[in-house]
Formats: C-alpha cells, structure tokens, sequence
C-alpha cells in the first residue's frame, strides 16, 4: 500500500472515492519531451495524494499486453520532470491489431487486479485506448505527440518543445544563409500535418512555408525565391513539413515519398524541393533535416505544465471511475474529453494560423 493510504485520499477533495485503486500507466507510439513530467504527476498525486498503486507498463501496449510492468513511487520518479523520453519505454503497438490484443489485454488488468488504465499517447494508442475501453476496461487518456495532431486538445504534449526546437534551428539557419546567400530548406516532422512547420515558420521567420494544409506549386516558390533575391535579399529560408504536398495538377509533383502505411517518409520531400528550387532558381540551396532531434531532450517549461496538470487531471478522473476520455486542454483549463472525438481523425493547422502567414 502506497504512503498515506485511503485516510489522505480523504482528505484531498475525493474523499468519497476514496478507495485505494491500483492503477496502470503506459506510454505508447513515438516518444517526446514532457512524457516523463506527466508519468511523474500520476504517480506522485497518486501514491501520496490518492493512496493509490501505480503500475508502471514498459514499451506500450506491447508490454502491456506481455504484462511487463513494475511498481512506480515517489522515488522512481524523482527527477524525472526535466528529462526527455519516457522512463517507461514505448512501442507503435494497438491491441486491437494484435492476435487476441482486445482479450489479452482484458487478462492483463484481470491478473494485474487493475481498476483502470492511463494511456499517454498520439492518435494511434489514443485510439487503441478506445478500443480496449469498449471491451469494459476502464482507461483514460492523456494526449502527447510532437504533430499536435490530436483532436479535441487545442495542444498535445510534445509540441511545444518541437515548435522550440525547429524555431532554434530556423534562426541559426539565418545567419548561414545571409552569410552564402543562399536558399536555405529546413524539412521538421508532424507526419501528414503543419503545425511544426508553420508555427515554427511563423515564429522564426521563414520566408516560404510549406504545409500539407495548403499544397503548393513549385513554380510559384521558385519565383517567389527570385524575386526576393532580386530584390536584395539574397538567401530564403523555406520551412517544409515532412508531409507536404505538391498542389495536385501543378507540373511537379514528388516521387515516393511515403512508407507502406502512407506516412512521409523523414527528408524525402525535403531533398526533392531543394533539388528543384536549386534547378529552377539557379541560387546555391542546401537541405537541413531536422529529423528525432525535435522529439529528444528536455520539455520546455510550457510542456512541463501541460504534462503535469494532464496527468493531475488523467488520475482524478481514474479515481473518480471516469472511463473512455482524456485530458484535454481548453484555454487555460484541464477538462475530461470523450475519446470518440479524437479516434482515427488528425487536427490541422486552422485557416486563421494560416492566413496569419501570407504578406509576411
Ligand atoms: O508522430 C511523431 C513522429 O515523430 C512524426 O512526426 C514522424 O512522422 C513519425 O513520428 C516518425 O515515426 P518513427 O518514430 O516510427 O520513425
């Protein structure tokens, strides 16, 4: 029994769900900054505050299914909150496309006696979270992903870090490409979304963003690049998302740059657009990938907070026997949102954000 028991969850605001419970935790699909700091937030609200058991599963749903799990208290999670990764492990696994996952899993929480399950995960785990709560499982939610993908959330752990990340890069790319002159293309994550690219483009400065939310002619980029260089401003910097895409019809169109499951593929668009800005501009153009560097070392102060106060929210909700939500950010609170509103859709880059690029 964790330190302070069922008489300090008294205390604390749930006191009539005050039944210790033994909880599971998991981290599942591509890791990020900030995973640590939420892990931490459950465990520590839920051992000494709730007088709860934490369950701590390795490498998502994978380890989950395998049953791979070890306690969690206070003293595991001691200085986790500045570290980037997760202490747990993860995997891109879904129970639900595993032989038997939706049953095995069932037997896990029945071996393991669990009275609910946190998943912390993109829109993959999120919604093999929905589908493992359909079978009577009780699991909750909480949303991380560099892409900040997740609908129902206006922010997903992770991104803030990324936007840092890739806005830290642009600006260094700056002063290299004024330096040379040159056309300068950095290619940043987000899968088949913008946010990265058009938000750190905003932010530092790019001259030319390119997004899947708004496909673009490669013609008009190669012009627009020389006019700026004819008007004296010898070097653009171009931030492209990995999964940007060619305006369909306009006369260049990229070439195999998507995996077998339709995901970009990191710096294939990156290395065809500079190829052909190059081509069709004639100024020196040079590719940077930034690649797992947006999704590695420690979370910004801004995604601390926001792992923090979602794994607060993730594990009263599991005390009070909430089920099928995840903690979602609306302003400036915390509210418990539906997994239908999330499962198997990506949020994009709103018009207003993108509108906020033009003329700039
Ligand atoms: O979803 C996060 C993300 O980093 C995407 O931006 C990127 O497309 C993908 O994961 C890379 O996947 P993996 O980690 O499997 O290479």
């Amino acid at each position: 029994m964790a330190r302070g028991g069922p008489l300090v969850a008294r205390r604390r605001g749930v006191g009539h769900y005050a039944k210790s419970m033994r909880i599971g935790i998991l981290t599942g699909g591509g890791d990020c900054p900030g995973l640590n700091a939420a892990i931490r937030a459950v465990v520590k609200r839920g051992t000494s505050e709730l007088g709860h058991s934490i369950l701590g599963f390795r490498n998502g749903w994978r380890g989950f299914l395998d049953g791979d799990a070890i306690p969690l208290d206070r003293d595991d999670v001691q200085g986790t909150l500045v570290h980037g990764g997760t202490m747990l492990g993860t995997a891109r696994c879904h129970p639900q496309e595993e032989p038997d996952g939706l049953k095995r899993a069932q037997e896990v929480v029945e071996a393991e006696r669990l009275d609910s399950i946190i998943c912390i995960g993109g829109d993959g785990t999120l919604t093999a979270a929905a589908r493992v709560g359909e079978t009577g499982v009780p699991v909750i939610g909480i949303p991380k992903t560099i892409d900040n993908d997740v609908v129902g959330t206006d922010v997903s752990i992770g991104f803030d870090t990324a936007m840092m990340i890739a806005t830290e890069a642009i600006d260094r790319l700056h002063s290299t490409a004024e330096s040379h002159n040159r056309v300068m293309v950095v290619e940043v994550m987000g899968r088949n979304c913008g946010w990265i690219a058009v938000c750190a483009g905003i932010s530092g400065g790019a001259d030319i963003i390119l997004a899947p939310e708004e496909p673009f002619d490669i013609g008009k980029v190669a012009q627009k690049i020389r006019h700026r260089h004819h008007a004296n401003r010898g070097f653009s910097i171009v931030s492209v998302a990995e999964g940007a895409i060619p305006s369909p019809g306009s006369e260049w169109q990229r070439k195999d740059s998507l995996d077998k499951k339709g995901n970009p593929i990191s710096g294939e668009i990156g290395a065809q657009v500079t190829r052909e800005l190059e081509a069709r501009t004639g100024f020196e153009t040079r590719l940077t990938v930034l690649g797992y560097v947006q999704r590695g070392g420690t979370p910004t102060a801004t995604d601390r907070l926001l792992a923090t106060r979602m794994g607060v929210a993730a594990i009263d909700a599991a005390t009070k026997g909430v089920t099928q939500k995840f903690a979602a950010a609306r302003g400036d609170k915390i509210v418990m949102e539906d997994f239908s509103v999330s499962a198997s859709k990506i949020k994009h880059v709103p018009q207003d954000i993108l509108d906020a690029i033009r003329g700039l």
